[in-house]
């Protein structure tokens, strides 16, 4: 069985969207999009890993996969629900109208149908993928209310008596927007109202709504918002949102927050942790596969964030780190890292704590990191393989000009979170050196160290 500490990874060729991600019978679940064949995007599946404590990770046997005519060519994102103790898993299902002659894993000219099903199943260890389905919501048939191929990704959610779910959709100007359905068992499904609005992309995908101390907030991951000609051009955005129940209708603030100002964050799903809290946890685009030679699993590409926790201030949404985290990082290591004894960046990840001022910098590896003009900016470019057409620096809006860091360093990704999750900037990286300089307060390890 391959296993991941902190960062879920690839069980070998290719994951994308974290999906189904629910605390379910004591265990965290997190499905994930899967192909199983390739280190490349194709006919999903939904993989499948769980966790008591979302830092280490046991992945399970493949839980969804095509098997009926409307989701023979994928099974999309979608979410998971506790519904009387059986695990309700929602999903697009995909239909290509042709697949490529030569490659059957994807559609000719971008030509497909999706509906939305559901498998349920009874203990979130089996899942029977020809017995347990249903599709719940057919194509959408008329182009005003929906679109019949870019509508997908459900999120459910219970609230009172009532089942709701929101849906990333576009519309005939490719703006994007969301679609609201409810019901009264979570298996059958009435349309109720929609949310369009400019400025937010071409299709919404994966979008969630959900409360935070008594404030709604809307998460979504629009693409076609950073039309600078390099990837990626799609981006995850949060927005408080006003959410009237009764007649699902939505409105979004106008200004809305990057969840992560690294550039490959992307399509990160919410659940409440085993606490009530609500954690996030998004999949890193990897622009290349790595290849892992010690555990089995090969050649693969894509992983997911530490989980992060989604907490309300004063006009601004903070993703600190979940506490687990924390449980994680228990054995401080600065000065055996002094005396050259410990090697941060090294093949287990490592915390460090530093402070930065304007005009301050560290380098982790070849990874910078500096203040500038009360920003914190970043450069990966001595660490990413030369890799073309990716963005390379990234910034935080303005922080003032003194600020607290929180790195965490793994093997392809380092995660910095300013001032306890004010701003949180991640980027996917190959091959960091293993020194470190600049001020820094302490390093950490892993419990297993
Ligand atoms: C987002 C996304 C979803 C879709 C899935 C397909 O990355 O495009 O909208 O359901 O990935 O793998």
């Amino acid at each position: 069985m391959i296993k991941d500490t902190l960062h879920l990874r690839a069980p070998g060729n290719w994951i994308n969207d974290p999906n189904g991600f629910i605390y379910y019978k004591g265990k965290y679940h997190l499905f994930y999009q899967h192909f199983p064949y390739a280190p490349m995007w194709g006919t999903m599946h939904w993989g499948h890993a769980v966790s008591e404590d979302m830092i280490h990770w046991e992945h399970e046997k493949i839980a969804l996969f095509p098997s009926k005519e409307y989701d023979r060519n994928g099974v999309f994102s979608g979410s998971a629900l506790d519904v009387d103790g059986k695990l309700y898993l929602y999903y697009s299902a995909i239909q290509y109208l042709r697949q490529d002659p030569e490659n059957i894993h994807q559609s000719l000219g971008d030509s497909y149908l999706t509906s939305q099903a559901m498998l349920v199943s009874e203990d979130g260890e089996h899942f029977d993928n020809w017995d347990s389905k249903s599709q719940i919501i057919p194509v959408i048939a008329d182009c005003a209310f929906g679109d019949a191929k870019d509508t997908r990704d459900p999120k459910v959610w219970k609230e009172g008596r009532d089942y709701y779910m929101i849906l990333g959709s576009t519309w005939y100007k490719e703006q994007g927007r969301v679609l609201f359905y409810t019901s009264k068992d979570a298996r059958n499904w009435k349309y109720r109202n929609q949310y369009r609005t400019q400025g937010m992309g071409s299709i919404m995908e994966c979008p969630d709504l959900f409360c935070v101390e008594g404030q709604y907030l809307f998460v979504g991951s629009p693409m076609e918002i950073i039309n600078d000609g390099l990837e990626y051009s799609a981006h995850a955005i949060c927005a408080t949102a006003d959410f009237n129940r009764k007649n699902c209708e939505l409105k979004l603030s106008d200004n809305y927050q990057y969840i992560d100002y690294g550039l490959d964050f992307y399509a990160p799903q919410t659940t409440l942790d085993s606490e009530g809290r609500r954690v996030i946890i998004g999949w890193m685009r990897m622009p290349r596969a790595v290849e892992e030679s010690r555990d089995g699993r090969g050649v693969w590409n894509g992983m997911m964030s530490i989980p992060r926790l989604v907490e309300i201030g004063i006009g601004h949404v903070y993703f600190p780190v979940h506490p687990s985290v924390d449980g994680y990082f228990t054995k401080e290591v600065t000065e055996a890292w002094e005396s050259g004894q410990y090697s941060c960046p090294g093949e287990r990840p490592c915390r460090i704590k530093a402070r930065l001022q304007e005009g301050q910098s560290l380098d982790i590896g070849g990874y910078r990191i500096w203040m500038e003009m009360g920003a914190v900016k970043t450069d990966r470019s001595r660490v990413f393989d030369n890799i073309e057409n990716h963005r390379l620096t990234a910034e935080t809006p303005q922080v003032g000009g003194d600020c607290r860091l929180d790195i965490f360093v793994d093997v392809n990704l380092i995660e910095i979170f300013v001032n306890n999750g004010e701003y949180v900037v991640s980027h996917v990286v190959y091959g960091l050196g293993d020194s470190v300089s600049g001020e820094i307060d302490g390093i950490f390890a892993g419990d297993e160290i």
